[in-house]
């Protein structure tokens, strides 16, 4: 039985309670931000911090924490489950109050955290590869704020489960714009590492930001635009990236099998270049 955090109390899981009005569940009118951890350790704090505050203010939320007592939650969350390893959840909404599209101007935001348990440096599919289906992009346009409105990508992923994949990417204008919860990436023939350049197309992942830094550090080389469906299913490698499944290969698109079906080496030297750089600046 987990401890979870609601608007300033610990309490067990089964016990949590939030209100029937409450805004993000009646309009998604609510930020979300998943933090991995490893060995009790924060990795990428500082961005999902930075992120959360960024969203807030996008959505004109009055941010309830500050960095230092944000870490400060993450730390006792962790340590009141003597949790270690996974993932560290949390939710801000602007709050509740009688349903209405007109919301009052100072509703205190509701604020809750949870853990999800998991071991984020061993995870099966980086040694198989997962498969992903192609669909058109169906979110609305504001993608850069992580918002909990993640219907479509939800049903997205249902499909992609029921056809035997496990992911999506979302296609407008021909372009990918990302995967259901990750940044996607190709690596081309030449050993170019293409992702599509940051707008409210997408969500700035925080998993990408320090790819990129990493990536260049290496001396690998990166180019940030857009591609199209046709670039990756014709891509050396395809790739994700996300706080939760780190740095996941793509081996199948639409059925068809890219590269050589298998797990690409770029995508395991850059795991393993953004593990060992993360692991060291963990907090
Ligand atoms: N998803 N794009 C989307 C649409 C996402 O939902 C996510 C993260 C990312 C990657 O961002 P980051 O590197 O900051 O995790 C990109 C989280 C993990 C989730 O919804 O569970």
């Amino acid at each position: 039985m987990r401890i979870v955090y609601v608007n300033g109390e610990w309490v067990d899981e089964v016990n949590a309670q939030i209100s029937v009005f409450d805004r993000g569940f009646t309009f998604a009118d609510a930020i979300y931000e998943v933090t991995a951890m490893v060995g009790g350790k924060l990795i990428d704090f500082e961005g999902h911090a930075a992120r959360l505050a960024r969203s807030l203010a996008s959505l004109n939320i009055p941010c309830p924490v500050t960095r230092d007592e944000l870490l400060a939650l993450h730390r006792e969350i962790a340590e009141r489950n003597n949790f270690t390893d996974g993932a560290i959840y949390l939710q801000i909404s602007r709050g509740a109050e009688d349903r209405d599209f007109i919301y009052s101007p100072n509703l205190t935001p509701t604020f809750v955290m949870y853990t999800q348990a998991r071991n984020v440096l061993d995870n099966p599919k980086w040694q198989t590869g997962i498969g992903v289906i192609s669909m058109p992009e169906g979110r609305w346009v504001n993608r850069q704020i992580k918002t909990v409105q993640l219907l479509y990508s939800s049903l997205a992923k249902m499909e992609a489960h029921e056809r035997g994949a496990e992911d999506v990417l979302f296609i407008e204008d021909g372009k990918v714009t990302e995967a259901g919860s990750s940044n996607a990436y190709i690596v081309t023939k030449d050993g170019v590492v293409v992702t599509r350049e940051l707008s409210n197309a997408l969500l700035h992942g925080i998993t990408r930001a320090s790819l990129m830094d990493i990536a260049r550090k290496a001396q690998i080389k990166v180019e940030e635009r857009a591609f199209t469906i046709e670039e990756a299913k014709n891509a050396a490698e395809v790739f994700l990236s996300s706080a939760t499944a780190l740095i996941m290969p793509v081996v199948a698109i639409d059925g068809e099998p890219v590269g050589t079906g298998k797990p690409g080496p770029l995508t395991a030297r850059l795991r393993e270049l953004y593990i060992e750089d993360r692991l060291a600046n963990a907090i």
